[in-house]
């Protein structure tokens, strides 16, 4: 029997805690590799660490889901397939996934964030979930799509089910999962009758000699951009408005000199990692700093520890918007690196351009926001602020 650690390891308390870096510091200082039993995962949050289990996508596999509780949806998903079919699956989409279909959706996320702003009454208090993380993203990836949104609340919460996996609440992941299956299996047949110069369209109709996905696996793809693209990004967005609200400083800097925000966005996703963890199963029995991890295991990759993982970021406890490399592991590595994180940079990057340089002293009030409780992300599901007080 695994000896069990003298620390408990609940994802979503985690996820949930103001603060839990003094228990990732303690992990990473006293128990590189923690059993916990309680959710029967093998625990990993050194830097070096994280990404040597990243790195070896034999070893540990994707396959048996990603999520601590091991949920896999029905179609396929590049997320939590292995090679050689990630493979395949990734070089199909990638086609598709272009840096000019990309650049494309900056003038889209530029007007959008300004209408979402120009709603925002200034000297009232304003939920800032529901007036521009939460609609921002989901209006990128169905512009991307091609696909037009008429119910964005029941969007939200059906994709919100499947990323929250195991919190308790609403629906459950599988629910989530088939909801947006529907929703996707109702746009697709115009898609494949009319195709346009959206994404979808072009998964459908590849080119001479590109790989061909089938019906499934386009919904699969999209599904899971949907919520891959999404919440991802809310919360990345949410994090990084109370980070700047809690340096004050820092942030009027970058509203008078927006030409920092890229680096300073680094250091957000450091920071407060919006997926704060994530797991792989082991393929064989594996050995790391002298623990026997059996064939079969779940190993969770706690991100958001390794991101302050003093080896490789120097004062990592702290907040530095120039901080310079940053190798974080936001958006993972090796083979499942983020397809989105281009898009998600830009997004971040023109919503706080817009947002400083409208509210440049918007105040979060903190004592009301809520956090979210969830297996593999962190952030605000109500973030009041008052935009100009
Ligand atoms: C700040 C926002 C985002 C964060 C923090 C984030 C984080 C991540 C992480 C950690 C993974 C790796 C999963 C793993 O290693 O198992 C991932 C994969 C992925 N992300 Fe993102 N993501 C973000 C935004 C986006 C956006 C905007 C899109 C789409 C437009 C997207 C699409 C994907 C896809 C398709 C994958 C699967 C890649 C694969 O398995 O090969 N993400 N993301």
């Amino acid at each position: 029997m695994p000896e069990t650690g003298a620390i408990e390891f609940d994802p979503q308390a985690l996820s949930e805690a103001p603060d839990p870096y003094p228990t990732f510091a303690r992990l990473r200082a006293e128990h590189p590799v923690h059993y916990s039993p309680e959710r029967d995962l093998w625990v990993v949050s050194r830097y070096e660490d994280v990404r040597r289990v990243l790195l070896d996508a034999e070893t540990f596999a994707s396959g048996k889901g990603t999520v601590p509780t091991g949920f896999v949806a029905v179609k396929p998903m590049l997320i939590t397939q292995d090679p050689p079919y990630h493979t395949h699956l990734r070089s199909a989409v990638h086609l598709a996934f272009t840096p000019r279909r990309m650049a494309k959706l900056d003038a889209f996320i530029r007007r959008v964030t300004r209408e979402l702003l120009d709603s925002i009454d200034p000297s009232a208090e304003t939920d800032l979930f529901e007036a521009l993380t939460d609609p921002l993203p989901v209006a990128v990836i169905t512009e991307l799509l091609g696909v037009g949104i008429e119910d964005r609340k029941a969007f939200s919460l059906h994709a919100g089910a499947v990323i929250h996996a195991n919190a308790g609440a609403g629906p459950t992941a599988a629910e989530g999962i088939e909801w947006i299956y529907r929703y996707l299996e109702n746009v697709l047949p115009e898609r494949e009758a009319r195709p346009g110069d959206d994404l979808v369209s072009r998964l459908l109709h590849p080119g001479e000699g590109e790989p061909r996905l089938s019906h499934d696996e386009v919904v699969g793809f999209c599904a899971l951009l949907l919520m891959a693209g999404t919440e991802t990004t809310t919360n990345a967005l949410g994090n990084a408005i109370v980070a700047l609200h809690e340096r004050p400083q820092i942030r009027q800097r970058l509203a008078e000199q927006p030409a920092g925000l890229p680096r300073a966005i680094e250091e957000c996703l450091r920071f407060e990692s919006p997926v704060p963890g994530l797991s792989r199963v082991a393929t064989r029995d594996v050995e790391i700093h002298g623990r026997k991890i059996p064939e079969g295991a779940r190993i969770h990759m706690a991100f958001a520890a390794a991101n302050r993982d003093e080896q490789v970021f120097r004062n990592g406890e702290t907040f530095d918007p120039e901080r310079s490399p940053n190798p974080h592991l936001a958006f993972s590595l090796g083979i499942h690196f983020c397809l989105g994180a281009s898009l998600a940079r830009t997004e971040l990057r023109i919503a706080l351009e817009e947002l400083l340089a409208r509210f440049p002293r918007y105040r979060v009030v903190a004592e009301r926001a809520v956090r979210l409780r969830s297996d593999a992300a962190r952030g605000y599901s109500f973030l009041p602020i008052v935009a100009a007080p």
